[in-house]
């Protein structure tokens, strides 16, 4: 695993290893709990349970498109949760959840720095604003027909 050669094999470095791989695949397969449990010769259950215990890491694979939804304060008072909700329904995943075609994959996050335009969605960092369901649900529907093409 090329990602983490640059480390010492040292049980120490079991987390940053960890964060590594995360950053460079954005979750961490099975594959990767092998390979890392393998190249620091502890057992996968160790591994699994340093990613059990971080709500950091990541265990499914990113969407296509990566929604974003702020839930800074801007945002909060002109109604993230309704946003939030809106995609709940429209996709059929939560925080942190990928769709099982792979194309979307949504988490809340804090101040994406463009509070005039609350509320706010960034989707793989292009930044929405003053949506409304109607809006959303039309960019949504705009990726969905990409990913179709
Ligand atoms: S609070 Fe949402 S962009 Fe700042």
């Amino acid at each position: 695993m090329e990602v983490i050669k640059s480390l010492e094999k040292d049980r120490s470095n079991l987390i940053k290893a960890i964060q590594m791989v995360q950053e460079e695949y954005g979750y961490i397969s099975d594959k990767s709990i092998e390979n890392i449990s393998e190249y620091f010769g502890i057992p996968t259950v160790e591994v699994e349970g340093v990613l059990s215990f971080y709500a950091q890491f990541k265990r499914t694979a990113p969407g296509e498109y990566k929604i974003a939804v702020c839930d800074g304060t801007a945002c909060h008072i002109k109604g993230s949760s309704r946003v939030k909700n809106w995609l709940v329904e429209d996709l059929g995943i939560d925080d942190g959840e990928t769709t099982e075609d792979g194309l979307f994959s949504m988490e809340t996050v804090a101040c994406l720095g463009c509070c005039s335009l609350a509320p706010v969605v960034s989707i793989n960092g292009k930044v929405y604003g003053k949506l409304d369901r109607e809006k959303l649900l039309k960019i949504i529907d705009d990726y969905r027909n990409r990913g179709e093409n």
